[in-house]
């Protein structure tokens, strides 16, 4: 009798014994391995949360004049560029992007913007809308039209060779654009 219930509370020692230090290392793994969430990490990089903040915030449907220089639209066109133009003018314009090697004539550079089809503003807007025929560089007419000016006003951001359209010519365009 007393030796079965020796039995038995040894057997619950080496239970609690167990269970115990599966909690010490339960709590070992917390609060040395566990990476868990590091605030300072999203402190770190100042331009990551901005993107999260910044992102949803600008619409440019909400731009009433996207031909009028703004620094938000420019930053919307960067990225309008990165998707649809970066494989062949390259991530900064500098026409060396990947699908554009073998192309001839080759994309243009358009930090050197030297322009064929005119390179103002205006120019710079109907040959995202046209394409320049016979060359791969296609047509964009199906882009909504504040996504081509905002892709005029980054090109013209980056180009040396700046547009030389007046304000009041560019509004007097862009009314019957499309
Ligand atoms: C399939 C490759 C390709 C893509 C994608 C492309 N382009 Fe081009 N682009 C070209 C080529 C090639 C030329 C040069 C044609 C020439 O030399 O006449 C060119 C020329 C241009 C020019 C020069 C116009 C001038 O007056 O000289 C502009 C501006 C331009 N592209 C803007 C864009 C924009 C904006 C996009 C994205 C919406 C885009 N391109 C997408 C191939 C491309």
């Amino acid at each position: 009798m007393s030796d079965s219930r020796e039995e038995y509370n040894r057997g619950g020692m080496i239970a609690f014994i167990f269970s115990m230090s599966f909690v010490f290392l339960f709590f070992i793994y917390i609060v040395a391995i566990h990476p868990g969430v590091n605030l300072d990490e999203k402190i770190k990089d100042p331009t990551a949360s901005l993107e999260v903040v910044a992102g949803p915030v600008f619409d440019i449907a909400t731009v009433k004049e996207p031909w009028v220089k703004n620094d938000d639209v420019i930053v919307y066109g960067k990225k309008v560029f990165s998707t649809n133009c970066a494989m062949c003018h390259g991530e900064q314009g500098k026409g060396d992007g990947p699908a554009g090697a073998a192309l001839k004539p080759p994309p243009r550079n358009l930090i050197e913007g030297k322009w064929t089809q005119g390179g103002g503003a205006i120019s710079l807007f109907k040959v995202v809308t046209n394409g320049i025929p016979g060359t791969s560089m296609a047509a964009f007419g199906h882009f909504k039209v504040a996504d081509r000016w905002a892709l005029v006003q980054f090109i013209d951001s980056i180009s040396q060779n700046k547009s030389k359209d007046t304000p009041e010519q560019v509004a007097e365009f862009a009314k019957t654009a499309k």
